[in-house]
């Protein structure tokens, strides 16, 4: 189990970032980085598969403060699935956090809720976290169905899960018109859909596991209003895209309270 809801910083890299690129951005963000952070977030990087090797030997070799992540997964643990990457094979990284279900999989790849929550589970078999993803596309939010959206996503993505491993877990809300567009959801806004997560995941999951999950706001999210974000009582961490890429901007998110 985490600390008491521990914030949680992470860099979602998308396709950027060759394995070359992915080194020297870690060290430049671990340079960035002090002690004291380490104690204060919890911090980790999502390269593309073929930067996760490369990553997790600087980690290690020079003791870095930092969580290596992936940025998907199948949920089988092996087979003939031609181009897929099993959990194991992850876990055998020391992968610590799998996002799942971000919305670029689901709305460029067809993922489904059900995909989703085999991947969710299938992290956990494979002992890692998964940092599970929702959130409601423009005309969503314009037809005020953001809520209907996102809890039918955290429900389903939440089944056969336990009490415990619910509770360990972080889900990342990020509303799709937010992401990579500059338009950040306002603190409040994402506070209401943040504060309504949580009560979802009481109501399946019972009020320890609403407690201890771990949500996060992704979207836009720039040194310039992360500690907004971060100050909303149900925000405890941000899913980072763009910003994260560049090493200074990321790691003044990181510090998003000193600001
Ligand atoms: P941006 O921070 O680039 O908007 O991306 C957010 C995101 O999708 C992180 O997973």
């Amino acid at each position: 189990m985490p600390d008491a809801r521990k914030p949680l910083i992470s860099g979602n890299w998308k396709m950027h970032h060759n394995h070359f690129e992915a080194i020297q951005t870690v060290q430049k963000l671990s340079y960035a980085l002090d002690a004291e952070d380490a104690l204060a977030v919890d911090v980790s990087v999502h390269p593309p598969f073929t930067d996760l090797r490369s990553v997790q030997t600087v980690i290690e070799s020079d003791k870095m403060d930092i969580a290596l992540g992936a940025q998907n997964c199948h949920w089988e643990d092996k087979g003939a699935f031609t181009g897929e990457v099993a959990p194991p094979m992850l876990a055998k990284l020391n992968v610590k956090y799998v996002i799942v279900g971000h919305s670029e999989r689901r709305e460029l790849f067809g993922e489904t809720d059900d995909d989703v929550n085999r991947k969710a589970r299938a992290v956990f078999a494979a002992e890692m976290t998964p940092i599970l993803c929702c959130g409601e596309t423009l005309d969503e939010r314009e037809a005020s169905t953001t809520e209907a959206k996102v809890e039918g996503q955290v429900r389903a993505g939440l089944a056969k899960l336990s009490k415990d491993q619910v509770g360990a877990m972080v889900v990342a809300y990020e509303p799709i018109w937010a992401i990579g567009t500059g338009r950040t959801a306002s603190a409040e806004d994402a506070q209401a859909v943040c504060g309504f997560i949580r009560g979802v995941v009481s109501s399946v999951a019972g009020a320890d596991a609403a407690a201890s999950v771990r949500i996060q706001y992704g979207g836009s999210v720039k040194p310039n209003n992360a500690a907004e974000l971060m100050a909303q009582p149900d925000i405890d961490g941000a899913l980072v895209g763009g910003a994260s890429l560049d090493a200074d901007d990321f790691s003044k998110i990181v510090r998003y309270r000193l600001a």
